[in-house]
């Protein structure tokens, strides 16, 4: 029914926009607010994606300097394209090699991304080494194996239910390590600090069940690229599970991530 292999498919940016990434536009003011940067500093964003949080920084955080990268060169222009700033960079890179010399910023940030990273402890590293001391990691991700993501968490359960191979690449199971206890782990597995890790939340509401189920087919995201993968007759039955399970709306659902903030001594 279907290949095991996750597609994340961060390709085309509206079809993200309309996905995800107004979302997390949401999210980024609030966790800036709570992660307390101070101004005037020279940030790092990884995973920019469209640009969320690479916009809420340079509206909220009054950066002396932004260099934002993320690997998908579609998004990178997408974000330089429509953030047009003579403190901002985007270019397209690597968040477990961000291309910044050894101790040149104050902090380095990052928005739905460190679950995505091929090895997220190689990337922690590689932030401590671009900051300067006292410089300061912030992050967010979405609460996938708690079902905090209930639009997400929703879909898979559907997948899953009718096909055995989605079981293995929902991400409440991929990103295992998307809980406060994991991401401490990971920080000390890193050689870091324990970070400060607290939920933030967001009204997630789609007014009709055609709300909910359209950026599922715009070939965005994990869940987007499994079923970009179906054939017609599965990517309906998944859909008939979801209209049953969710009727016709208003259809609200959770949206919490968890943030951490982990300062340098
Ligand atoms: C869910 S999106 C988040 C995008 C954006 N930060 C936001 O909040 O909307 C995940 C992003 O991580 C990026 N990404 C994947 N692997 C990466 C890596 N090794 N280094 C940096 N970014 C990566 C993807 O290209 C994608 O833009």
């Amino acid at each position: 029914m279907t290949t095991a292999k996750p597609d994340d498919a961060f390709r085309a940016a509206s079809s993200y926009e309309d996905y995800m990434g107004r979302w997390s536009r949401q999210l980024a003011p609030r966790f800036l607010d709570w992660l307390g940067a101070p101004a005037g500093a020279d940030w790092l964003e990884v995973g920019c994606g469209t640009g969320a949080l690479s916009a809420a920084i340079l509206e909220k955080a009054a950066p002396r300097s932004l260099l934002a990268i993320d690997p998908s060169a579609a998004f990178v222009a997408h974000a330089g394209g429509t953030l047009g700033s003579a403190k901002a960079r985007f270019e397209v890179g690597d968040g477990q090699a961000p291309p910044a010399a050894d101790a040149s910023l104050d902090v380095v940030a990052s928005a739905l991304v460190l679950n995505f990273i091929p090895d997220p402890a190689a990337a922690l590293r590689a932030w401590r080494r671009v900051l300067r001391p006292g410089g300061l990691i912030g992050f967010y991700v979405w609460d996938y194996p708690g079902g905090g993501m209930g639009f997400i968490a929703a879909f898979w359960e559907a997948a899953a239910a009718l096909d055995p191979a989605a079981a293995a690449i929902e991400q409440g199971t991929r990103f295992a390590f998307c809980t406060p206890d994991g991401l401490k782990a990971l920080c000390r597995a890193a050689g870091l600090p324990e970070p400060r890790v607290e939920a933030l939340e967001i009204a997630m509401r789609f007014p009709d069940f055609e709300a909910f189920w359209r950026p599922f087919t715009l070939g965005a995201g994990p869940a987007g690229g499994y079923l970009a993968q179906q054939t017609a007759e599965h990517r309906a039955a998944i859909r008939d599970r979801l209209a049953g399970r969710l009727g016709k709306g208003p259809i609200d659902l959770p949206a919490r991530a968890w943030a951490a903030r982990l300062p340098l001594p």
